[in-house]
């Protein structure tokens, strides 16, 4: 079956599927975007995602092209169309299209777009066993809270970080973990302590970082939002990312340090089990 694409108010086929090349997504990456995971059949932190979506386009100016209550209709019927139990749905807006020009006419009608992705969530050997990140200079721009399809920076770091033989990356600033190129950072100390940085505009606002510390606050973890450097992590009793993609992933070596044991730790262990089970609590589609 071929997948079927939202485009402006359509659901088409994959291959007529189509986006102008004046699209100012495609010339200057004046977009934002969004991905939701769907685990069996459940939406996860849906909510969280779409308040992230309408507040990253508002934060560019872009205004909404439906709302809200629309898009999650868009994101049922795509889901629907494609079959889709595992794996997530990706929405992007754009500016909209004209003639090529830094600054963008007034009125422009943005174009939106949506589509699913399936992938086994759960299970994996990311998930089981833990990755290996690298470590390298953050390259990106001083407005990382905006989720924009702008992604360069992480589209290199995370190549360079393959061909080095790592699985992902952490990136850095002034010596301090900012977060992962697709992810949120977090280690846990020798003292039991979880650590993640501050939301602020060096970091994207996690919704899975969000979801997991409602839960670390509901379970009474000890909890610390302060950035930690490099060697903090590289010394820590435990390493994870969160994304939506990835949940809650164990992360075993950072750069040329294996974290602790090697091993996924027990808190970490804990944390992918009760984000899970929350996931399995979430919306159906
Ligand atoms: N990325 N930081 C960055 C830079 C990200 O790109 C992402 C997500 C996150 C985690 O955010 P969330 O928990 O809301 O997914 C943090 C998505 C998954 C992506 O680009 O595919």
């Amino acid at each position: 079956m071929e997948r079927q694409i939202y485009v402006n108010g359509a659901f088409v086929a994959e291959a007529d599927a189509k986006i102008p090349v004046m699209d100012r997504g495609f010339l200057f990456g004046d977009g934002i975007y969004e991905v939701t995971a769907v685990l069996e059949g459940h939406l996860i932190d849906n909510d969280l995602h779409l308040a992230r979506f309408e507040r990253s386009l508002g934060e560019i100016g872009i205004p909404m092209p439906l709302p809200l209550d629309e898009i999650r209709k868009v994101q049922r019927e795509l889901a629907k169309r494609n079959a889709m139990t595992d794996g997530t749905i990706y929405l992007q807006v754009t500016r909209g299209a004209e003639e090529r020009n830094f600054v963008a006419s007034e009125g422009l009608k943005p174009n939106f777009i949506a589509f699913t992705q399936p992938k086994k969530l759960l299970g994996t050997a990311a998930q089981e066993n833990g990755i290996k990140v690298a470590v390298a200079a953050d390259p990106r721009w001083e407005r990382r809270d905006v989720k924009t399809v702008m992604l360069l920076g992480q589209v290199l770091a995370k190549k360079a970080a393959k061909a080095a033989g790592f699985d992902d990356v952490w990136l850095f600033q002034d010596g301090y973990i900012t977060e992962g190129a697709s992810s949120t950072a977090f280690i846990v100390t020798h003292e039991g302590t979880i650590r993640t940085r501050p939301n602020s505009h060096a970091i994207l606002p996690g919704c899975t970082r969000r979801a997991v510390l409602a839960l670390v606050e509901r379970e009474g973890l000890a909890l610390d939002e302060r950035a930690f450097t490099v060697a903090e992590a590289q010394g820590a009793a435990e390493a994870f990312l969160t994304s939506a993609s990835s949940l809650v992933t164990p992360v075993v070596r950072i750069g040329d340090h294996t974290v602790d044991d090697g091993r996924p730790g027990p808190v970490t262990r804990k944390l992918q089990e009760i984000y899970v089970e929350m996931a399995r609590t979430c919306e159906t589609l």
